[in-house]
């Protein structure tokens, strides 16, 4: 049988106006700019004010824009999957939501949870629906509403996040371009240290996980720091190995934007010059699952048919990987 490839067609994205930048921050808690810019390199992130918006929202809007892009209608899609872990309700799912928002009329949907990487396990496992032949077109969202979940009175989270939504469309590749491998990874965090630790099944929403603030994201910076370094450096030169890619092969790495030393590191690894690897944490933060699309849209006019794309990320679960990718659009 002959297998099919998986390629993206189009790029979309939605960033909330509202600017929070450091010196904002440095308002609301015991931080300053100098740290927050030479530990993760953030400079400002987007947050979205509007109290009737939400998470589908931004997805959808991202979700419009990679539609109009790739010149396909709504109701052509067959399916959306939609990485998040800021969902507007636990159910129904928002990738429901956005599928009605949107009138995919034909399209099933349904979300994965996958905090940082959710972004990359979706565009996995929606290349597999095309390359079985089950679905023609496909639509990846990776969009989070972080600062519903930000605990603005710790200033070892609360500055590292913000809100924002990409969104690629996925159709059958004709030739040699689109997604050629990926690989995955999985370890539970038996220690916490990465967690929302209440409104869950385990602890629903009690007067008490309120007062002690469990419905917030919780940390152990340095602990995931030293995984996600390790994490995403190495599944990044694993995928360059097991392709025969040399540096020099590669055009682009597109990481997950959590922390600019990680990103750093990983370039090292993977012997990349720093020329090679798109960079916009100074601009928006760790927005989760948005990230990586993100980078696609801001770099989509530097972008070569068939330049070689290594697109990474590492992030809550623990979660991490690597797809590999030779890029599509003329
Ligand atoms: O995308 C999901 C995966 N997440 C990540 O990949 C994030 C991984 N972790 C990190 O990026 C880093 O660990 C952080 C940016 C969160 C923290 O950077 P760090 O270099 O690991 O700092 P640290 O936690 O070791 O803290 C160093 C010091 C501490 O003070 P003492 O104990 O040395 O006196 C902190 O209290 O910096 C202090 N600190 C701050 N100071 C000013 C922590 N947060 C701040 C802050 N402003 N916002």
């Amino acid at each position: 049988m002959e297998v099919k490839r998986a390629k993206i067609t189009a790029v979309g994205h939605y960033l909330p106006e509202y600017r929070m930048t450091n010196a904002e921050l440095e308002t609301m808690m015991d931080t300053n700019d100098e740290w927050i810019r030479t530990r993760t390199g953030i400079q400002e992130r987007r947050i979205l004010k509007d109290e009737d918006k939400a998470t589908a929202f931004m997805g959808c809007e991202a979700a419009k824009e990679a539609l109009q892009r790739a010149d396909v209608s709504a109701d052509e899609i067959d399916l959306i999957i939609l990485a998040t872990v800021t969902p507007d309700y636990f159910f129904p799912a928002t990738a429901c939501l956005v599928q009605n928002m949107l009138g995919a009329k034909k399209a099933f949907a349904f979300d994965l949870s996958a905090a940082c990487s959710g972004f990359l396990y979706a565009l996995s496992t929606g290349s597999m629906y095309i390359e079985a032949g089950r679905a023609k077109k496909v639509l990846i969202i990776g969009t989070d509403k972080m600062s519903s979940i930000l605990d603005y009175t710790d200033r070892t989270t609360s500055i590292l996040f913000g809100d924002g939504a990409g969104a690629v469309v996925l159709e059958e590749s004709t030739d040699e371009t689109g997604i050629i491998d990926q690989i995955h990874y999985t370890e539970g965090d038996v220690n916490c240290a990465l967690y929302q630790h209440a409104g869950g099944s385990l602890n629903p929403a009690t007067q008490e996980t309120l007062d002690s603030r469990q419905h917030y994201l919780t940390q152990d910076g340095r602990a995931v720091f030293k995984k996600a370094t390790m994490g995403m450096a190495d599944v990044s030169l694993e995928i360059m190995e097991k392709n025969g890619l040399t540096p020099d092969d590669v055009a682009w790495l597109v990481p997950h934007q959590a922390n600019l030393r990680i990103i750093e590191a990983t370039a090292k690894r993977m012997g990349l010059s720093s020329e090679k690897v798109m960079i916009n944490i100074q601009k928006y933060g760790n927005t989760t699952a948005g990230t990586i699309p993100l980078c696609l849209y801001d770099w989509q006019d530097r972008l070569n048919y068939g330049d070689n794309l290594i697109l990474s990320a590492f992030g809550g679960g623990f979660t991490w990987g690597s797809i590999y990718l030779k890029w599509g659009i003329k």
